[in-house]
């Protein structure tokens, strides 16, 4: 395998096409989006400060006072180093192509977002599947995690929150997690894309650093409502981002100073940028949770943890895909069809959105499901 034959993203294929035309999208995994205006309003960014900005380059590791507030609020003990990165995509990407080689075992949960398990196949590392029960709502089974390890295992991928279906963590299980990984040698490659959008169980997400080894990546996409600024970034033991500079070199070499300013101020102000976006999702949660447990014999949902996606069955549609091409073609309302997440016969919903249109979504997909299971109209494509 190489880089070259790296598969297409599902997920990402099936949002493409359909994105920009959805009038009522409740696909997505993130909350309502910010503008610059209200970013304004909320942090003690000015629109005079950004007037001010000179383009220079920025540095490779990111400028050093983005750097500092991502570790003033994900690593305050500063175990390990912040890389800013495009999107945590690329954080995921150049730690996954620095750590591994062919043939290295790694573990990788499932259903999982597609760079977490894509790009490890490319690389041509043995993928072992963590699977997540649905007959268990995906509750993480962590003695069969346990079953998985052994000394020759690389690395453990995981995502918690989880994108599609919620599942979580509590503390005592991600200490556990920890030692298991630890254990046997592995390095853990967390995923904490949503680690504050939590509903009860706090999901804390592990400390980054060498010993044991452990890298964070995060994002501003997600909880912050800012997708389009393309922000991420990881934190990493010093060994292991040495390696990701060597790559980034050839890739983006550094990010944007005028999105590391504003990213900044951002994280300085994070509890006022996602507070309200988090209370949303808890309304918007509930409001998904009426509408599951109001039709028991058409849905069921196991009721997210975390995260702003959901990842309903449908009674009597075994394979969602064609339905979800319906909802999207003929009537603009966009949703994720399980298969994209290797499940068929499920479907993803965002709701960090809008609470009407939530509602709307919600009405029109129970409607054409349960249509499509009262007559029997079964066989989907199982392609999105
Ligand atoms: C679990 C998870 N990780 C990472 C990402 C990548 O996000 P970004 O590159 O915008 O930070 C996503 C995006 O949907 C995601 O769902």
């Amino acid at each position: 395998m190489s880089l070259k034959t790296i598969k297409a993203s599902a997920l990402e294929d099936w949002l493409r096409h359909r994105y920009f035309d959805a009038k009522i999208d409740i696909s997505g995994s993130g909350v309502q989006d910010y503008s610059l205006a209200e970013l304004v309003s909320l942090t003690s960014l000015t629109f005079e400060d950004l007037g001010a900005l000179v383009f220079h380059d920025s540095p490779t590791l990111g400028a050093e006072p983005l750097r500092a507030a991502i570790s003033d609020r994900f690593d305050p003990r500063r175990l390990a180093e912040p890389m800013v990165t495009h999107g945590s995509t690329e954080a995921i990407f150049l730690a996954l192509v620095a750590l591994l080689s062919p043939g290295e075992e790694v573990v990788v949960l499932s259903p999982v977002y597609p760079s977490l398990s894509a790009v490890v196949e490319a690389i041509g590392a043995k993928i072992t599947v963590w699977p997540l029960d649905p007959a268990a709502d995906f509750a993480p089974d962590l003695d069969l995690l346990a079953s998985l390890l052994h000394p020759g295992v690389r690395a453990v991928i995981v995502n918690f929150p989880h994108n599609p279906t919620g599942a979580s963590l509590d503390d005592a299980q991600l200490d556990r997690l920890v030692e298991l990984v630890d254990g046997v040698g592995a390095t853990l490659i967390w995923d904490a894309a949503f680690a504050e959008l939590t509903y009860g169980t706090s999901c804390r997400q592990p400390e980054p650093g060498s010993d044991p080894r452990i890298v964070v990546t995060g994002s501003l996409s997600k909880a912050y409502g800012l997708p389009g600024i393309r922000i991420g970034w990881c934190l990493a033991p010093p060994d292991l981002l040495a390696d990701m500079v060597r790559i980034r070199d050839y890739v983006t070499l550094a990010a944007s100073p005028l999105n590391e300013m504003i990213a900044t101020a951002v994280l300085r102000a994070a509890d006022r940028v996602v507070g309200p976006r988090l209370a949303k999702a808890r309304e918007n949660r509930e409001l998904l949770r009426r509408w599951a447990a109001d039709q028991p014999e058409l849905v069921s949902l196991p009721v997210p943890h975390g995260g702003v996606s959901a990842f309903p069955r449908f009674t009597g549609v075994a394979d969602t895909t064609d339905a979800c091409i319906r909802l999207a073609d003929e009537q603009r309302v966009l949703v994720v069809p399980g298969a994209c997440f290797g499940h068929p016969d499920r479907v993803r919903i965002g709701f960090g959105n809008d609470s009407d249109a939530l509602a709307a979504g919600l009405a029109a997909t129970a409607q054409l499901m349960s249509s499509i299971a009262q007559n029997d109209h079964t066989t989907g494509t199982s392609s999105c």
